[in-house]
């Protein structure tokens, strides 16, 4: 009965992807609410790797239903890649266990050539994005001129739809770009061709979840990204173009915010970013290496290294503001080990003057400094532990130091990338 929002609270890959295949032991149906193919993660299960960017994980455990809510961005090549990917691997994938909103915008090649065209001509000042075409379709979506997964099984409309747009796009992309146009017939044969295989999975989502609601199922919304991330509340411009906070759970499935009843907030236990724009507790130093090779801080969709640092509490602070957070979720607890002394950023110093949250421009969070607080490291291998009451004494006096600056309890700890190498707590879904 009980349904759960899982979010990231920093700037992404703080390890959500774990925690939702755990939670989902528990859950009847799985659903992404916004984002598109710029996520990914790593699963493995059973020895098999597996790797996702758009379906929920959730289609690896049998019986549950895998939805992908109007708030994504859906790439059909990427989708039906990774359709065809699990049937080739046995996983059993069609409309009984896996169904998209007719309303889900749609990434078309053009948004995807404008996302690294414009990327390469921005040169130092540029976002950083993943390049696949996320930003340039939400912007159409925002518009009014997007294609909508409804749209690529009715031919008439996708040819008026890319009648009307695509000469603003060449136009665009030839003389402003300098990058190669598109042509109409070829978008629109193969974008029917994928609409025909889609066409099984579409539904209305927000009344399949509504009749979940009211059979008493249990629900879990899945954010991609993070808080920080986020268009409205994140480091704009350095942020994604979407709402990875809660509140883009109802607006990106059609559920109303009264069906969210926790909120599950992942934290890792240390701070990483993919790409461009301000992270005050950055370790240019030999504490950022051994957070990279330790943590494995690769990027999973484009393999880019990832920035390091410390855990930052003025981060986590608004994540719990902005997100309502009920519990956290600490991951990667494992890769501090060694660390002595172990630090976290308590507040920011801005030329003299103290800052609890973040400030409301990238100016102003350049210009701010980290003011650390101390604790004593940990040298034991947490990997095997189970139990909380089982963690080192500084390693709980650690945990413990987080739970009273982000005012939020700890429910899961993480200790290892295995889904066994978890201590809970206690879980949402009780
Ligand atoms: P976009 O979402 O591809 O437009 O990229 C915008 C910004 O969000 C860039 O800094 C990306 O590195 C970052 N970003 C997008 N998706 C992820 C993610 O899943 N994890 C971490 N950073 C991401």
């Amino acid at each position: 009965m009980p349904n759960v929002v899982v979010v990231g609270t920093q700037w992404g890959d703080e390890g959500k992807g774990k925690i939702v295949d755990l939670l989902t032991e528990r859950a009847q149906l799985v659903v992404r609410y916004q984002g598109g193919n710029n996520a990914g993660h790593t699963l493995v299960v059973g020895g098999e790797k597996f790797i996702f960017h758009l379906i929920p994980s959730g289609i690896l455990h049998p019986g549950t239903v895998c939805l992908i809510g109007n708030g994504v961005v859906l790439d059909p090549e990427v989708f039906l890649m990774e359709v065809d990917r699990l049937r080739n691997r046995g996983i059993k994938v069609g409309p009984e266990n896996l169904r998209i909103s007719e309303r889900t915008q749609v990434i078309m090649p053009y948004h995807r050539r404008i996302d690294v065209a414009r990327e390469e001509k921005k040169g130092a000042g540029k976002i950083g994005t993943t390049g696949r075409g996320i930003g340039p379709c939400y912007e159409d979506k925002v518009a009014r001129r997007g294609i909508r997964v409804a749209d690529l099984v009715d031919p008439e409309i996708l040819q008026a739809k890319l009648a009307d747009v695509l000469p603003e796009k060449n136009f665009y992309l030839e003389k402003f770009l300098h990058g190669k146009p598109f042509e109409l017939e070829e978008i629109l044969t193969s974008y029917l061709e994928m609409g025909a295989r889609l066409k099984p999975l579409m539904t209305n989502v927000s009344v399949l979840l509504q009749q979940a609601v009211k059979s008493g199922k249990n629900i879990l919304f899945e954010g991609a990204q993070g808080t920080h991330l986020d268009i409205d509340h994140g480091t704009y411009p350095f942020v994604t173009s979407s709402n990875p906070v809660a509140g883009g759970a109802c607006t990106g499935t059609g559920v109303g915010p009264g069906e969210l009843h926790h909120i599950l907030g992942i934290v890792k236990a240390y701070t990483t970013r993919v790409g461009g724009g301000p992270f005050p507790t950055e370790c240019l130093d030999k504490i950022g290496d051994h957070l990279v090779e330790c943590g494995v801080e690769f990027g999973s969709t484009t393999g880019r290294r990832r920035r390091c640092g410390w855990l930052d509490a003025v981060v986590l602070k608004d994540a719990a503001r902005l997100n309502g957070l009920t519990g956290l979720a600490i991951t990667k607890l494992d890769v501090l080990t060694t660390l002595d002394p172990v630090k976290i950023c308590v507040g920011y110093d801005d030329g003299g003057v103290r800052r609890d949250t973040m400030p409301g421009t990238i100016k102003e969070l350049e210009r701010c400094r980290p003011v650390f607080e101390e604790l004593p490291g940990w040298s034991e291998d947490l990997r095997g532990v189970r139990r909380y009451e089982d963690l080192p004494a500084n390693t709980r006096q650690y945990l413990k130091r987080v739970e009273e600056l982000v005012g939020v309890p700890i429910q899961l700890v993480s200790v290892g990338p295995d889904r066994e190498e978890t201590i809970v707590v206690r879980n949402p879904f009780e």
